[in-house]
């Protein structure tokens, strides 16, 4: 690891639990720097947890400055959405009145100015300028504290001169919470945003530190995740056989002139009803519900109608669809009809696997494993070559034990899906009318068609000078494509229980209670309470007039290093969601150390440090 990496890796982990305090005494030298840290089991249902609370105080004249610790345990869930106003318009992008091309476009990454004789100057300032305006969008951002729970691990001022150890339990009732994933935000918040959504969740543990002089600091302790459990579903019929049509994705910013130009061109020279129609027909051997870890297998076969397209090639994967039903409400309610329709892909959600020990893999290598590399594929796909004399593919898909199980929480639902992608091949013809004969010519020094033949392909990968040795030739028609594409239904099951479960959001359920040690307990009804982010905080985010959608301008942002940097200012309450350690990894750590008779002995013959006091 290079310094710069060490740094960071340091800084990041002793930042995220610290915060410094000053003690008591009047002098104000006595800072005391305290560590939280929790290692525990998953949540699930009808289920009761087990974890510990490990406290470190740095400076040793801090050991007794601490009255009292407890734990608190809670379920944080984020929406956020920016919508258009009732009857608001935005305004058009115009010609510019100046049609000079900015002097700067090497610099830009346009090699050839060539490419841009025909190239029309646009004036964005107006367009952009309104996505800031509050008199035409709509912005709205909250948390729903869904429960709390809280209990007294260390009391009676303990002796903290070596880090102490607590263990707590969590007693789940017969409720389904949402399961916790890896959320990034889409695009960069520096960005202009249109229509947009976001939406996150986090189960996270707090060390609620009381010092001796009356002071109270709030350290964050790690994140933890939901299992929600499912009765094993009825028999279904096998093999599930499916049919759809493929379509094309619209485009974003169907507004924005380079896209409605790209749009026209493709339109006129390759007319959408002369285009073929592909049909998939799917056959999923053992049905279309797949418990995790299990393989998917399948046939699909793609029928054509005769038209100015195609087939070349197809992908299957397995995608994540989440549906911002929240936000979704709120914006037609609140005066815009189409936004479910106008979302991007790139303004929408996206998540990953959910938080689960199976990602880090690596942690836990023994040597002899050291340099063997595994990781989690949490979108496996299947790539083949599709012909009118092939006209179809076998594939295996392995679901990952990581694959988010269907779920509905508070502000957007999540369904995992198969995703058929097929690439269709038009013309030569129709790709010189769109990019312009020489543009094509240039790109395209030497074209292949596909074949489905894979002697043939490999002997193509020897005559020329890209192809690894031993691999098949790559297609390079892809300048002539469109990508078109079709989901089939599927249903991901998560854990299977014996034991039905209610669903959080119905009403009346009871939530999670944190404890010392087992006892009889009644569960506390969940008493949500959701919180609206100031609106000031909400239009920092969303709504700052910094963006463009001018696409030099956007390159010049791009290459703005003090603009990124600018990044990490702007507010955000969901920031921190699932950031720091992940409790079920440390847990998995005790069980894998005490397993492989790693122990950990106290310094000078005292107290074995695991050991609670
Ligand atoms: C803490 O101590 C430092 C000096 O070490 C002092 O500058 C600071 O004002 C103190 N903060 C509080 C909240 O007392
Ligand atoms: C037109 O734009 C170019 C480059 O953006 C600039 O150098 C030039 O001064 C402008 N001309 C007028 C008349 O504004
Ligand atoms: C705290 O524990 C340390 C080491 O176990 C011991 O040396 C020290 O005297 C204890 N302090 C108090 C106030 O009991
Ligand atoms: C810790 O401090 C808070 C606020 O001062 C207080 O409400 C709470 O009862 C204290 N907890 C313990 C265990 O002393
Ligand atoms: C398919 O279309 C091509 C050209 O558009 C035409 O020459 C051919 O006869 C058509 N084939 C059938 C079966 O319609
Ligand atoms: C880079 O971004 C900063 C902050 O947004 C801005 O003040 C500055 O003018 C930009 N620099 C360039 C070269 O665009
Ligand atoms: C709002 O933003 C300011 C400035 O970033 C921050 O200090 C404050 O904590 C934020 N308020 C909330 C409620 O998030």
């Amino acid at each position: 690891m290079n310094q710069a990496l060490l740094a960071i890796a340091i800084l990041a982990t002793t930042v995220v639990a610290s915060l410094s305090h000053n003690g008591t005494g009047s002098t104000g030298s006595s800072d005391c720097t305290v560590h939280a840290w929790v290692r525990a089991e998953n949540l699930a249902p009808s289920y009761v947890s087990h974890g510990e609370l490990r406290i470190k105080v740095v400076q040793a004249h801090c050991a007794d400055k601490i009255a009292s610790v407890a734990l608190r345990l809670q379920l944080d869930e984020f929406g956020e959405v920016k919508h258009l106003r009732q009857d608001a318009v935005i305004p058009d992008i115009q010609k510019a009145n100046n049609q000079t091309l900015p002097d700067d476009l090497m610099s830009l990454g346009y090699f050839r100015a060539s490419d841009l004789t025909n190239e029309v100057v646009y004036d964005y300032g107006p367009y952009d300028k309104a996505m800031s305006d509050p008199e035409i969008w709509v912005v709205h951002a909250e948390e729903r504290r869904a429960w709390s729970t809280e209990v007294t691990l260390f009391e009676n001022n303990p002796n903290f001169s070596r880090p102490l150890v607590k263990p707590f339990i969590v007693a789940s009732p017969a409720v389904n919470f949402p399961p916790s994933f890896n959320n990034y935000r889409p695009g960069s918040t520096l960005d202009l945003y249109q229509r947009h959504v976001y939406s996150d969740l986090e189960y996270h543990y707090i060390a609620v530190v009381n010092f001796t002089d009356g002071r109270t600091v709030d350290l964050r302790a790690g994140y933890t995740t939901f299992s929600p459990a499912f009765l094993k579903p009825s028999v279904t019929t096998t093999p599930f056989k499916w049919t759809g049509t493929f379509e094309e994705k619209e485009g974003c910013s169907k507004d924005l002139p380079q896209t409605r130009k790209t749009l026209d061109d493709r339109e006129r020279c390759l007319p959408g009803d002369l285009r073929s129609v592909f049909v998939a027909e799917v056959t999923l051997e053992d049905g279309n519900v797949i418990q995790r870890g299990n393989p998917l297998k399948g046939r699909v076969t793609v029928r054509a109608t005769n038209g100015s397209t195609k087939m070349s090639g197809i992908s299957v994967s397995l995608t994540n669809i989440r549906t911002p039903h929240w936000a979704a409400e709120r914006a037609t309610t609140g005066g815009d009809p189409d936004f479910n329709s106008l979302l991007c892909q790139w303004s929408g959600i996206s998540g990953q696997g959910v938080i689960s020990v199976d990602s880090f893999s690596h942690v836990f290598k023994t040597k002899d494993e050291e340099h063997s590399f595994s990781f989690t594929d949490n979108y496996p796909s299947h790539h083949g070559v599709l012909t009118e004399a092939k006209p179809f593919m076998d594939f295996e898909l392995q679901i990952p034990s990581t694959a988010i199980p269907d779920f509905s929480s508070y502000y957007s639902s999540t369904e995992t899906a198969l995703e058929l992608s097929l690439t269709v091949a038009y013309s030569r013809d129709a790709a010189e009318c769109i990019m312009g004969a020489d543009a094509y010519k240039r790109y395209i020094a030497f074209e292949d068609e596909p074949t489905a033949d894979d002697v043939s392909r490999l002997e193509d990968g020897l005559w020329d000078s890209y192809t690894p040795v031993g691999e098949q030739v790559r297609s390079n028609i892809w300048l002539r494509t469109l990508t078109l594409k079709t989901t089939v239904p599927i249903v991901v099951l998560g854990d299977i229980s014996e034991r039905p479960a209610e669903h959080y959001l119905a009403l009346g359920q009871p939530s999670p209670i944190i404890l010392a040690s087992p006892a009889d307990v009644m569960f506390p009804s969940a008493q949500p309470v959701i919180i609206e982010e100031p609106l000031v905080n909400t239009s920092a985010r969303l709504m700052h007039s910094e963006g463009t959608f001018d696409p030099y301008q956007s390159r010049r942002n791009f290459h703005n290093w003090t603009r990124l940097m600018a990044y990490n200012e702007i507010p955000d309450p969901s920031a921190q969601y699932n950031q720091g350690n992940y409790a079920g990894l440390l847990w998995k750590k005790k069980l894998v150390a005490e397993e492989r008779g790693i122990t950990v002995t106290a310094d000078e013959g005292a107290q074995h440090p695991f050991v609670a006091p």
